[in-house]
């Protein structure tokens, strides 16, 4: 097992990574939050395999509520939902909630945990790449809002309302990845690459040489590539907790991301709207002169070679996008903030004008 700490003074916390830690969980949890008892958030999905084994690891008292992963139940209601089973088990400030699941889970159970009694301690348990590299670290938490956009169509904003909840113990067990289906792990794959487009260019080529061993679930090249992504997460957040810096940078390709990915017809999920907007982002970076031709070639090749989409599956209006894109969190006063790509990694960019971001959008299949 590796373990990657995440030093944040009074809310520092590890982050294991290995195989068969599961079976291992209500021992690993024990010993950093020892409770009578435990509140668990399943994802649907995993609730009768990866649920039972985290569950049955425990020799406490411990119920649970389960999630259907759609971004359509990111939402209040589910809140309430879990809200109500940990009363209705009778839940006070000293019983830590445990996420099982995917980005989602690990999001609602975090945002529930840290509103539940004015927060309680969370646990996350991701079993899917992308939470393992990603959500599960750092402690944002959240749930959508419906927006209303041009034409009166209603859309869920990503994460409009949440708040940072770090966990107090991340344990990821790769062999849940087994399970995964391979568009999942493609999903993963899109935070990876973004995470080595961060300065990490050793990562970008090792993930590139290692597709065969990733796709067929090796152990050692899972626990690898978990570890170091986690350990580039766990860099970045320790520095700028409450995204007040650096941590923006993580945002690479995500501006454009989070306006595709709501569109129901465009049916993409989070990692493939991420490689759509991560490609924006080159193309973006390239007519700034910020990359060269080359380099916008390389990542197109890499996110290709994985099996991500690198365009739109179908067309949508660039103004419509653009207007999507002036409602994100991250937007001050309509103006769109971009995290850009460079040769060494990555830069924030507040100004630059609807026109490039249109060219950019054009590039990825939005048409006028
Ligand atoms: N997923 C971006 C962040 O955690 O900051």
């Amino acid at each position: 097992m590796k373990t990657i700490s995440v030093p944040l003074g009074d809310r520092s916390y590890s982050i294991h990574v290995g195989s068969g830690i599961l079976q291992k969980l209500g021992g690993l949890v024990g010993e950093i939050v020892p409770a009578s008892k435990y509140f668990f958030v399943l994802d649907e999905n995993i609730e009768s395999s990866h649920g039972q084994i985290a569950m049955h690891s425990f020799s406490e008292d411990t119920d649970a509520c389960s999630l259907r992963a759609v971004e359509s139940n990111k939402t209040m209601d589910s809140i309430q939902d879990i809200w109500s089973a940990m009363l209705s088990y009778g839940c006070d400030r000293t019983v830590p909630l445990v996420a099982v699941g995917g980005g989602l889970v690990g999001d609602v159970g975090g945002f529930a945990a840290a509103t539940f009694m004015r927060g309680v301690s969370v646990i996350q348990v991701p079993t899917t790449l992308l939470a393992m590299v990603d959500a599960s670290i750092g402690g944002k938490t959240g749930i959508n809002l419906p927006i209303e956009h041009s034409g009166g169509q209603v859309v869920l904003g990503k994460n409009l309302a949440g708040s940072f909840w770090q966990p107090a113990l991340v344990v990821a067990d790769v062999d849940t990845l087994n399970t995964l289906d391979d568009r999942q792990l493609r999903c993963g794959l899109a935070e990876c690459v973004k995470h080595a487009m961060l300065g990490h260019e050793k990562l970008l080529t090792w993930i590139e040489q290692h597709l065969v061993e990733i796709f067929a679930r090796d152990t050692s090249t899972l626990v690898e590539l978990v570890s170091e992504c986690a350990s580039i997460k766990a860099e970045v957040v320790a520095q700028d907790e409450r995204e007040s810096g650096c941590r923006a940078l993580l945002n690479l390709g995500h501006t454009f991301a989070h306006a595709i990915e709501p569109i129901r017809e465009l049916s993409l999920c989070h990692g493939e709207a991420v490689s759509i907007g991560l490609c924006a982002s080159v193309f973006c970076a390239e007519a700034t002169g910020l990359v060269d031709a080359d380099y916008v070639d390389r990542i197109r090749g890499i996110l290709t070679n994985i099996g991500l989409p690198i365009r739109l599956p179908a067309s949508v209006n660039i103004e419509e996008l653009v207007s999507i894109m002036q409602r994100d969190k991250k937007t001050v006063d309509a103006l769109i903030r971009l995290i850009l790509p460079t040769e060494e990694g990555a830069t924030i960019v507040d100004e630059i004008d609807d026109g490039a971001i249109g060219l950019a959008w054009a590039s990825v299949g939005a048409s006028a």
